[in-house]
């Protein structure tokens, strides 16, 4: 044990005692008497913000990664000092400051440590680059657990890991494998039913350590900038998350279609494959949204142009599609062919977009088209250019959406595979290079893709995919996990991935169903569909060299396991969009793993498999070969089987069958399960009912369903129908009161309500107090009923 005292130790530094205090508001400045200064500021009552400055000074103060919305206010502060520490009280915690050592201690109101310093803040000098290495410490309680840190291919709980953030492109990368394409320096804390957060914002690469390299201690670290993270108080793991999520922020709500089925391949070309695709769909009845192009529908890999021998007319094809109800994705990445003959090339050189090397020349390196030069996406000039562009795909040719690749940026035939780290950046006004930007340089360009794209999609919504980001980029871009693997341990980090994804606050992500690289067998495949369509993001794309991945390509049996669950995704797409609606506005992810839907239940921190698809609805993915079934553990509560309706009471692992055609889902009970028929695609049928899958309950649950007219932007002025259902289920009756609210009217006059599991047989039934006669509420002998879209009080006893 080091004292502070010893201000210099195994070459680090740390800070001695404090010498002076300021407050400003919700500001305060802590010096010590060797030039550190800690400011700390009290965002929320149980948002606080940490930063630390050596010699007296500050970094301006800039962030890619936090959201202009997000919601700050507190009630509470008192500063407090004794002769050993300062206290500051707010209305969820107490932070303690040691005088002598500047360490931190936060507690709850009862005085239970969260969260504590052990050597705290200390640094290295970077003489090699300048600044500072600079490191936090902080203790790990027994039984603690881990969670978060966006896409890493690890278990869930990440206790005894140690793992770092830079994007990376990792083509067919490993279970472990470690650091994929995202740098998501998020992390949620449990420890004795209490749930932390930390939101490490600093783009350099990052570290972070849990209780790996020492059994009791957790630590993380940056290769350069600031000592600069925010702590979250829970004490439920669904406040940490939601205040990371608010702060970062979320997307707008996305068309409906991006919800839907989407088909991809590297690459359909030509035209008349891109069609064959979509006839196959149709032909055979599967649902499909969404057909995408890959990069050889380019000229040379040229980004923003056409290989007219394949595509000749773009604008007829896509229009072509449009009328059989596809979208097409195109793929653009950020590397600027070298060719004086290529406009956007001459262009970007003549306005000096390219990003240089320390020295001055530009950077350059190998991708598609060979050697490339590679826009400064940190400059807000290049980022409007870079929007402009997208003029004439998405307005002329009637492109429906983007997808942006390779931008870590990865390049070819270099160790790094990326951008040398002396290449500089403007990085909105603060310049640097590489080392800083790296990990943000992807999430710029797609921001400015975004910008681009919502700008001549207008007045529909816009629709953007990314591989590489950075906290933060969830705003803008959905996501996918990158080059997977066609194996059954692939199958199982895809599951692993979009849990963590949606726990860091990203939850519009999949994986590529199937795998990337290398080929399934129709079983995989099949098994993967079945996972994949309780994704955010649901898509199949692969390599294509080695064979076809259409749902299609396995044989009639898997084609017809494959279109029942793309079916089920379609009929659950109200309930999905409902999910999306709450992770937009309420900040919830869309997918929960088993320890964010119950921390109480010490069973639910070390399971991996079992996740919450929006907030009812009990997943489990089969991830082995040859499997008749599967042993699954039930959280809590009563479940009933999707399939049969019998129900299960939870808080133990039982034995689940599940052969090929069957994936193991369970629904809460009490929950009202909205549906809509199944249709080819969004907007293809007219909705002439929504049907309500009712699961009984002895007790009280609620439900909502959020609908708006699925694209465009009404619903921000209050064009949208959201329907709050509260079941009150007990031994001889079934109560369901109506709420609700927004100005849309949807196309269907009746809700059709489906019962499930009713202890008791229907006697009388009340709508709005008054008692209908079955005949009119339109039974259909199977506890079925259609009753008026606008009811308030559904009553039903038993005979
Ligand atoms: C990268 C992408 C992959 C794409 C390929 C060709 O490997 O991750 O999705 O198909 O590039 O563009």
């Amino acid at each position: 044990m080091i004292t502070n005292t010893e201000l210099e130790y195994k070459g680090n530094l740390y800070p001695n005692h404090i010498v002076e205090f300021k407050q400003d508001n919700h500001n305060l400045y802590f010096t010590t008497e060797n030039g550190v200064v800690l400011k700390i500021t009290v965002l929320r009552g149980s948002v606080i913000r940490f930063r630390y400055a050596t010699n007296y000074i500050f970094e301006p103060d800039f962030s890619y990664a936090i959201d202009e919305e997000a919601s700050l206010g507190y009630s509470v502060l008192d500063v407090n000092e004794n002769e050993t520490e300062y206290t500051i009280k707010t209305a969820r915690i107490h932070i303690l400051v040691d005088k002598m050592t500047l360490r931190i201690q936060v507690s709850d109101l009862e005085g239970n440590i969260i969260n504590e310093d052990e050597l705290g803040f200390h640094w290295e000098e970077n003489y090699e680059y300048g600044g500072n290495t600079v490191k936090m410490s902080k203790i790990t309680q027994t039984g603690e657990s881990f969670y978060g840190m966006g896409d890493k291919s690890t278990h869930s709980n990440l206790k005894g890991k140690r793992v770092e953030n830079w994007v990376t492109d990792s083509y067919a990368y490993g279970k472990d494998q470690d650091p994929l394409y995202k740098a998501i320096p998020f992390f949620i804390g449990l420890n004795k039913g209490k749930a932390y957060g930390i939101f490490f914002d600093n783009s350099f690469k990052t570290h972070f350590d849990f209780a790996h390299e020492r059994r009791n201690i957790t630590s993380f670290w940056a290769d350069g900038g600031e000592m600069n993270y925010y702590f979250f108080y829970g004490p439920d793991m669904s406040t940490v998350v939601g205040a990371y999520s608010n702060l970062t922020g979320t997307p707008e709500l996305p068309p409906l279609w991006a919800l839907g089925f989407h088909q991809s391949k590297w690459s359909y070309y030509p035209e008349s494959n891109v069609k064959e695709i979509a006839k196959q769909f149709r032909d055979l009845q599967i649902p499909c949204d969404a057909i995408y192009l890959d990069i050889d529908y380019m000229d040379g890999f040229r980004c923003f142009t056409w290989d007219k021998n394949h595509f000749p007319d773009p604008k007829r094809m896509i229009s072509e599609l449009e009328a059989e109800g596809f979208k097409t994705v195109i793929m653009i990445d950020p590397g600027i062919k070298i060719d004086r003959d290529y406009w956007i090339y001459n262009e970007a050189l003549e306005n000096d977009y390219f990003c240089k090397r320390g020295d001055g020349p530009l950077m350059h390196g190998k991708v598609w088209p060979g050697e490339c030069n590679f826009p400064d996406f940190t400059n807000p000039e290049v980022r409007e250019w870079w929007a402009e562009l997208y003029k004439e795909f998405m307005s002329d040719l009637g492109v429906h959406a983007v997808w942006n690749d390779m931008n870590e940026p990865a390049v070819m035939e270099v160790p790094s595979k990326t951008a040398p780290l002396d290449t500089r950046h403007d990085y909105d006004g603060h310049p640097c290079t590489h080392r800083k930007a790296h990990n943000v340089y992807g999430m710029q360009m797609v921001r400015a893709t975004y910008e681009g794209v919502k700008k001549y999609v207008y007045p529909k919504r816009p629709f953007v995919i990314t591989r590489a980001a950075y906290a933060g980029t969830q705003r803008y871009s959905s996501t996918w996990t990158g080059d997977n693997v066609a194996t059954w341990e692939h199958l199982w980090i895809a599951n692993v991935q979009m849990q963590r994804m949606c726990m860091s606050g990203y939850s519009f992500a999949g994986s590529d169903i199937g795998g990337f690289a290398e080929q399934p067998n129709g079983e995989l495949f099949a098994r993967w569909v079945q996972l994949g369509v309780f994704h955010p993001f649901c898509r199949v794309h692969s390599s294509g060299d080695h064979g076809d991945q259409e749902p299609w390509s396995f044989g009639s049996d898997i084609t017809e396991i494959v279109k029942k669950f793309i079916e089920i995704r379609y009929q659950l797409l109200p309930y999905l969009y409902t999910m999306f609606y709450k992770y937009s506005k309420d900040h919830i992810p869309m997918i929960k793993p088993l320890v964010y839907y119950d921390q109480e239940d010490t069973q639910t921190h070390f399971r991996t498999d079992e996740f919450i698809f929006g907030d009812q609805i009990l997943v489990c993915p089969i991830q082995e070969p040859n499997a008749q079934g599967r042993r699954m553990y039930f959280p809590k509560g009563r479940w009933y089987d999707f399939w049969t309706n019998d129900s299960v009471n939870g808080g133990k692992e039982r034995w689940v069958t599940a052969e090929l055609d069957k994936l193991p889902i369970y629904i809460k009970a009490g929950a009202v399960i909205p549906k809509y028929p199944i249709q080819q695609y969004i907007g293809q049928v007219e909705i002439k009912e929504l049907i309500l899958d009712t699961y009984f309950k002895l007790g009280v649950e609620t439900s909502e369903v959020y609908e708006d007219a699925q694209d465009g932007y009404d619903y921000k002025k209050g064009r949208y129908s959201l329907r709050n259902f509260k079941l009150t289920g007990k031994e001889k009756s079934l109560t369901i009161q109506q709420f609700k609210d927004g100005s849309f009217i949807t196309e269907y006059e009746t809700l059709k309500f489906n019962f499930h599991g009713l202890p008791f047989k229907i006697g009388k039934v009340e709508v709005d107090n008054e008692e209908v006669t079955l005949k009119s509420v339109r039974p259909n002998g199977n506890n079925t009923f259609h009753i008026d879209k606008n009811f308030t009080l559904l009553h039903i006893t038993s005979k």
